[in-house]
């Protein structure tokens, strides 16, 4: 029985929903520790497509248990909106049964939305492109003790002060705000919420003791890590193994095994470095195979080469014990693959990723480059089966990581999985 940490290892949108999906079959828990409704996680279960924000991508699995630790900034208009339409699809949503929240998790709220798109107004040309869900500014407020949390909503009369308090900072930026009628709405939704929201690390700490598989999922990806990630164009929370200990509410020592999810090529959304990005045909060619198109904005996402410096240096800050690969299929059609195996500037050759050097969009890459393969493999199980030139390129990152490729996904479906080899 494990405790298992899935993160995102590039820019976000690796298939992290799919792979805790599938993990989750015999998991207990799936607990979110960071981010909010930025992230936007799919799982196929035949023919229902299920996009989920805010909510652990077990909730899919009957029996599963999910938590929203005290690392997710919640917002409650948009969880309640986010329940209500998965129950609508038949998914059971139960509070204090299959959801549990996290009193410690920040709200939030309107303000913070509003802050989003002033701040990101106020950046102009340098802005980050956010996903203006107000995940920044509700951070801002974690870090500088002005926020709300969720056990607030316990206690209407601490929730009213704590609000008048809160509003008196922010008008200073948006003008006069209604803290009554914010603490009207927010007593509204805590009647829906409330069942759920308790001490989560405590239900977590019981059953690690019971000795059950838990799973931690990991939003964004570590190159938008706060602290890891290409500053500033980053999200603010500690994505990876690192936001585990703080955003859970359980000992990082709990954890036994780190996936790290990568796709088998790169794509980012929003503004910031992209070494291996491509503008040009091939690039379109990744990003119409690959569908890729923000789950939460709708935006197009930026494509290109799978970018080993960054995603080995992924898996040394985060001690990965093995990858997941997904979206190997995408790559069918190409005659020539890349791979970026180190940067390069003035002479000066990086092997490893120069996270807090200032222009990574200035640095040349090298690359290594291998055959592609035409061959659909949408329906290969058996490593043995897939082309000779996609085992290659599966070779060829194992190489460049140094760990094994141990699950390859071929596909967005459940069973469209390829095991390898079980870390
Ligand atoms: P996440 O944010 O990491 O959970 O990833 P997203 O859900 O934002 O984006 C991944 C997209 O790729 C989703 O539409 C998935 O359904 C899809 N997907 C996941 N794995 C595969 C795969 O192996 N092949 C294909 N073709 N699609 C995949
Ligand atoms: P999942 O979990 C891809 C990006 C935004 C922006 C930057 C900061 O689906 O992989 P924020 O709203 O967090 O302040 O935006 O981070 N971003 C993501 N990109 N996948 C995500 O989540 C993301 N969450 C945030 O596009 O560049
Ligand atoms: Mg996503």
């Amino acid at each position: 029985m494990v405790a298992t940490c899935v993160f995102g290892a590039q820019w976000g949108d690796e298939g992290k929903g799919k792979v805790i999906d599938i993990l989750a079959a015999d998991a207990e828990f799936v607990v979110r520790y960071a981010g909010g409704n930025n992230a936007g996680h799919t799982v196929v279960i035949g023919e229902q497509r299920f996009a989920l924000h805010l909510l652990p991508s077990g909730i899919l699995r009957q029996g599963t248990r999910n938590i929203l630790g005290s690392g997710v900034v919640v917002d409650p208009w948009h969880l309640v909106q986010e329940i209500a339409k998965l129950r609508a699809t038949g998914i059971e949503v139960v509070l204090g049964k299959n959801l549990f929240l996290s009193m410690s998790a920040h709200l939030i709220l309107p303000y913070h939305r509003q802050l989003d798109r002033v701040f990101e107004d106020l950046r102009g040309k340098g802005k980050i492109g956010t996903t203006g869900r107000g995940i920044g500014p509700a951070y801002m407020d974690r870090a500088s003790r002005s926020g709300l949390r969720l056990g607030d909503l316990l206690d209407p009369p601490y929730l009213e002060d704590r609000i008048q308090a809160a509003i008196s900072e922010k008008t200073f930026f948006l003008g006069p705000l209604d803290a009554k009628e914010l603490c009207r709405e927010l007593l509204e939704l805590s009647r829906e919420l409330k069942a759920g929201i308790c001490d989560t690390g405590l239900l977590l700490r019981d059953a690690l003791d019971r000795d059950v598989n838990v799973l931690f999922e990991g939003a964004q990806g570590l190159m938008l890590d706060v602290d890891l990630g290409t500053f500033p164009f980053v999200t603010s929370s500690s994505v990876a193994i690192g936001g585990v200990g703080g955003g859970a509410g359980v000992s990082p020592r709990a954890i036994d095994r780190v996936i790290a999810v990568a796709k088998a090529y790169t794509s980012r959304v929003g503004e910031g470095p992209f070494p291996t990005e491509l503008k040009d045909e091939r690039g379109a060619f990744l990003q119409k195979q690959g569908h890729e198109f923000g789950t939460v904005t709708g935006r197009p996402r930026r494509c290109g080469w799978f970018d080993a410096v960054a995603v080995r240096y992924a898996v040394r800050v985060t001690g990965a014990d093995t990858v997941f690969l997904t979206k190997l299929d995408i790559l069918s059609g190409l005659s020539q693959i890349k791979v970026a195996v180190a940067y390069e500037a003035d002479g000066r050759e990086y092997r490893e990723f120069p996270a807090g050097l200032p222009g990574i969009e200035r640095l040349g890459v090298r690359y290594q480059q291998l055959p592609g393969w035409d061959e659909d493999i949408g329906k290969v199980r058996d490593y043995d089966a897939l082309p000779e030139a996609a085992k290659s390129y599966v070779a060829y990152l194992e190489e460049l990581l140094g760990l094994p490729l141990s699950m390859l996904s071929v596909g967005p479906g459940r069973d469209q999985v390829i095991h390898k080899e079980l870390a």
